[in-house]
């Protein structure tokens, strides 16, 4: 009975904290970690000096793990942008995102 429990308030913390980060629950730090190749064009901190390149600080992270998914299908297209989705996994997306709306 403890053993249960134990389970259903361990599952409760998890369903919580999927529902607190809204649909993307990725992990920020490790985003930070994979965002080094961002940089170059996005900025140090998520925040662009070129008028071109968009910021990406403080956007919601379901919009920016829908962009970069979209870049990586094709659905979106980008010379730049493209290349850099490519090698990305599902995981690399959600925690860029959480990273990038976090800032
Ligand atoms: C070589 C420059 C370059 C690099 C490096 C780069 N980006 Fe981008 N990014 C762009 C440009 C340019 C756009 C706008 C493209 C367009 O008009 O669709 C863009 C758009 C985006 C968008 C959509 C923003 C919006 O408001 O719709 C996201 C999200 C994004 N980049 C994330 C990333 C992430 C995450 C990385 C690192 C893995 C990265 N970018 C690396 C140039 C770059």
């Amino acid at each position: 009975m403890k053993k249960f429990v134990a389970i259903a308030n361990a599952a409760a913390i998890a369903v919580a904290m999927t529902f607190s980060a809204g649909a993307i629950a990725g992990d920020a730090a490790a985003g930070k970690a994979k965002a080094a190749s961002c940089a170059g064009c996005h900025g140090a901190a998520g925040v662009s000096n070129n008028p071109m390149w968009p910021n990406l600080a403080g956007q919601k992270a379901g919009y920016l793990a829908k962009a970069i998914k979209d870049y990586k299908s094709g659905a979106r297209k980008d010379p730049m942008m493209s290349p850099m989705a490519a090698p990305l996994s599902d995981a690399d997306i959600d925690n860029l995102a959480a990273y990038f709306s976090g800032l």
